[in-house]
C-alpha cells in the first residue's frame, strides 16, 4: 500500500471525521483550522462533535503520529500529497452558497503548496467549482497540482461506518495523475471496482447536490401522503412499508415525521435551486419540497396546539430529544427549534432532554428551556410528552410513570416511535403523523 501525505483543511465536522478515517486506514494526515483552542481541545480528547466511533480512533492515531493538529496551513501542506477542502459552505441569505471560506483556503493553498499536490473539493460548493478553483490557483502558483472534486455522502451518526464502508466514491477529475493519487488514497479501503464512478468535475458536483435533493424529495414526499393519511384514516406506516417493498421505490426515507433538518438538505435544495436560477431553470419539485418541509413542522405544532385550542399558556410540555436526528449533537435546522418557538409563541413552557444535544440546544435557547438530566425527569409536572428525536433509549420507556406523571395523559409523537394500541393500553392518548 501507497501511503499518502494528507492535509485537511477545516477540521469540522466533514474534515475531522475523514482526516480521522484517513489516518485509521494508514496515511499521515494533518488537520488544519485557524481554531487553535478547537485543535487544543481535540488534542485532549473533547471533540466537538459526537460522532459514534470517532473519539476512539482520533486518540488511537493521535497516538501512533498518524494524526496531527496544526494551526498553520504550511505545515500542514509540507510535502502534502494530497490536500481536501473541508470548510464550512453555509447559505447565505437569499440561498446562495456562501463561498467565502473556501475562497480563502484555496489562496492560502496556493500560496503554501510546495510540490505537485492534488487538491480535493469535499466542501459542497457550486457546480462549475472545480474549474474555477483550478483558474484561481493557476494565477496565484507555479507549482504544479491539479484539482478534483470527490463529493462526502456521509451520515451524521454513522459517519465513520460510512468512511470505511461507503457505497460509492465518486470522483470528478480529468488528470490520470490525480485520478492515479485518489484511487491509492482510498486502496486501503479494498472497495470494489463498481464502487467507484469517476467523472468530469461538474457531474460530480452535481450528483452531490442531486442526491441529497432526491432524498429530501423523497421525505417530503412521505410527509406530504402523511397528511392526507391522517385525514382519510389510512396508516401512513404501512403506505411506506407497501410502497419500499417496491425494490424501484426502496424502503429508505419513507420515514413520515416532522420533517427534515440539519446541515445539508435545506442549505443544498436551496443552493441547487439558486444554481438552477442563474441558468434559467426552474426545480420546480425541489422548491415544492422545500415548501413541503416547512409545512410538515408547522402541522405538528398544529396538532399540539388545537388540541389544546391554543391555550397553552404555562403548561408544561416534556420535549425528548432536540437533534436533528439521533446520535448526533448537532442542531442545525433541526425540526424542533421551530416546533418549540412556536410552542413558545403561544406561551408554553418547556422541560427538554436530549441525550447528546444539550450543550448545542443552549446555543440557541438559551435558557428558555429548561434542561433535565434524564428522560424520565422532564415528566415531572408536565402536561404532556412530546417526542421530537428518535433516540433509541426513548423507544421502550416506562410507560406506567409517563402515565403517572402527565397531567394530561397524552403523548405527542413526531417519529411515529410508538403504538397506539400500545398507549391506549396504558391509559394514554395519543397523537402522531400520518395514522390516527
Ligand atoms: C445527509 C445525507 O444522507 C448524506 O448522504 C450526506 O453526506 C449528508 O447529508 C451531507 O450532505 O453531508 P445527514 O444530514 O447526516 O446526511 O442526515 P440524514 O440521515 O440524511 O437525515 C436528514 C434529515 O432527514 C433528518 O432530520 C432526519 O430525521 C430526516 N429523515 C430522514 C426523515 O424525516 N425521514 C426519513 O425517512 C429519513
Amino acid at each position: 500500500m501507497k501511503m499518502k501525505n494528507v492535509a485537511i483543511i477545516g477540521t469540522g465536522y466533514v474534515g475531522l471525521t475523514i482526516g480521522a478515517c484517513l489516518s485509521d486506514i494508514g496515511h499521515k494526515v494533518f488537520c488544519y483550522d485557524t481554531n487553535s483552542i478547537k485543535l487544543e481541545d481535540i488534542k485532549k480528547g473533547n471533540l466537538p462533535i459526537y460522532e459514534k466511533g470517532l473519539d476512539e480512533i482520533v486518540q488511537k492515531n493521535i497516538l501512533n503520529k498518524n494524526l496531527n493538529f496544526t494551526n498553520s496551513i504550511s505545515v500542514a501542506l509540507n510535502n502534502a500529497d494530497i490536500c481536501f477542502i473541508a470548510v464550512g459552505t453555509p447559505s447565505n441569505a437569499d440561498g446562495t452558497v456562501d463561498e467565502t471560506a473556501v475562497n480563502e483556503a484555496i489562496v492560502e493553498i496556493a500560496k503554501n503548496i510546495t510540490k505537485y499536490t492534488v487538491i480535493v473539493n469535499k466542501s459542497t460548493v457550486p457546480i462549475g467549482s472545480a474549474q474555477k478553483t483550478e483558474k484561481l490557483i493557476k494565477r496565484l502558483t507555479k507549482v504544479p497540482f491539479d484539482v478534483v472534486s470527490n463529493p462526502e455522502f456521509l451520515r451524521q451518526g454513522s459517519a465513520v461506518y460510512d468512511f470505511l464502508n461507503p457505497e460509492r466514491v465518486v470522483i470528478g477529475t480529468s488528470s490520470s495523475n490525480a485520478l492515479k493519487n485518489m484511487m491509492e488514497l482510498y486502496e486501503p479501503l479494498n472497495l470494489a471496482k463498481e464502487k467507484f464512478l469517476i467523472t468530469d468535475e461538474k457531474t460530480s458536483e452535481m450528483i452531490k447536490y442531486a442526491s441529497n435533493a432526491f432524498l429530501a424529495v423523497k421525505i417530503s414526499y412521505i410527509n406530504e401522503i402523511a397528511s392526507l393519511a391522517e385525514k382519510i384514516g389510512a396508516n401512513i406506516d404501512l403506505v411506506s412499508k407497501g410502497m419500499g417493498m417496491d425494490d424501484r421505490i426502496g424502503s429508505k426515507f419513507l420515514k413520515a415525521g416532522i420533517g427534515f433538518g440539519g446541515s445539508c438538505f435545506p442549505k443544498d435544495m436551496k443552493a441547487i435551486v439558486n444554481i438552477a436560477k442563474n441558468n434559467d431553470v426552474e426545480l420546480k419539485i425541489i422548491s415544492s419540497a422545500l415548501s413541503a418541509n416547512a409545512i410538515a413542522k408547522e402541522n405538528f405544532a398544529q396538532k399540539i396546539l388545537s388540541f389544546y385550542n391554543f391555550n397553552v399558556r404555562g403548561k408544561i410540555f416534556a420535549v425528548w430529544g432536540l437533534s436533528f436526528k439521533p446520535e448526533t449533537n448537532d442542531l442545525r435546522e433541526a425540526p424542533s427549534i421551530d416546533i418549540i418557538e412556536k410552542l413558545f409563541e403561544y406561551g408554553a413552557i418547556i422541560k427538554a432532554y436530549d441525550p447528546k444535544a444539550v450543550q448545542e440546544a443552549k446555543k440557541i435557547f438559551l435558557d428558555k428551556i429548561s434542561y433535565s438530566n434524564s428522560k424520565e425527569e422532564t415528566l415531572e409536572n408536565a402536561s404532556a410528552l412530546i417526542i421530537l428525536t428518535e433516540w433509541e433509549e426513548f423507544k421502550s420507556p416506562d410507560f406506567n410513570l409517563i402515565q403517572e406523571k402527565l397531567k394530561d395523559k397524552i403523548v405527542f409523537d413526531g417519529r411515529n416511535i410508538f403504538e397506539k394500541e400500545k398507549l391506549k393500553s396504558y391509559n394514554l392518548d395519543y397523537i402522531c403523523v400520518g395514522k390516527n
